[in-house]
């Protein structure tokens, strides 16, 4: 049976009290969906992740961090460590979200340096990736997205798929001046960026789940949960409340069956 994921990104968003409260919530709301089912999980700024990682249980929730240096230590003012995600018993770390991208300038290099240290640490990396609105009207979205993977999961080692998560949130589709892609569309690039996996890592790559993300929300969660190739949902403004998260999760869900 697959196996659906429905994350959010709290971006810099939420207080500490409000996190806990709000994970609390989530976990109470969607207690009875079988996690054999679906993996929630939920992505909170650093300074709430220790009481957050108390505050909740991990077979119920996944917890991960919005960014992490591909160093244990060192001379990185700002930044957060491995360990010190090890620390707040962190699941996951989200690597190369389009805002660290193209607010804050990172690279694809740096990218692989972090996806190699998340897993070298035990941490599931989720890798998001997509092209830009320029991108786009070029036509070189398969292009770019597969320069990202290519580049992001450079010499990774098909025994690391596991640990391994990818989410295609196209630049122009993510925030408030998003326009969310088709479903069509969107299916369309999971189809390029699951080809590419598969060249990759071969048959193995199936592992590896690819979840739409960008402006996700209760009128097109459904229509974008039953293409084949979309693995799951990450979502942001949609999913900071939990009585709408869980809603829309559970809209999801009957969409595909289950
Ligand atoms: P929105 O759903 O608010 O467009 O944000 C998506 C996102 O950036 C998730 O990482």
């Amino acid at each position: 049976m697959k196996k659906y994921y429905f994350g959010s990104n709290l971006k810099m968003y939420k207080t500490i009290r409000e996190t806990t409260a709000y994970l609390t919530s989530l976990a109470e709301l969607t207690n009875d969906i079988g996690r054999e089912k679906i993996e929630l999980f939920i992505i909170p700024s650093y300074t709430s992740l220790e009481q957050a990682s108390a505050s909740v249980d991990h077979g119920l929730i996944r917890l991960g961090a919005q960014n992490m240096c591909w160093e244990e230590q060192g001379q990185f003012t700002g930044e957060i460590s491995p360990l010190m995600l090890q620390e707040t018993e962190m699941d996951l770390v989200m690597i190369g979200h389009s805002e660290r991208r193209h607010v804050f300038g990172e690279r694809d290099e740096e990218e692989n340096r972090k996806v190699k240290c998340a897993l070298d640490h035990g941490l599931t990396a989720l890798l998001c990736i997509g092209e830009t609105a320029e991108d786009k009207q070029y036509g070189v979205g398969p292009e770019v997205l597969r320069m990202q993977l290519k580049k992001g999961f450079h010499e990774i080692d098909s025994a690391s798929v596991g640990k391994l998560w990818v989410a295609y949130e196209p630049v122009w589709s993510i925030g408030v001046n998003g326009t969310p892609a088709t479903a069509e569309y969107a299916e369309k690039m999971h189809g390029e960026i699951k080809k590419c996996l598969e060249e990759m890592f071969g048959e193995k790559s199936r592992e590896i789940p690819v979840l739409y993300g960008g402006s996700v929300n209760p009128d097109n969660g459904e229509e974008l949960i039953v293409q084949p190739s979309i693995d799951g949902l990450f979502v942001g403004r949609a999913a900071w409340q939990a009585d709408r998260f869980n809603e829309l999760i559970r809209n999801a869900m009957k969409a595909v069956g289950l």
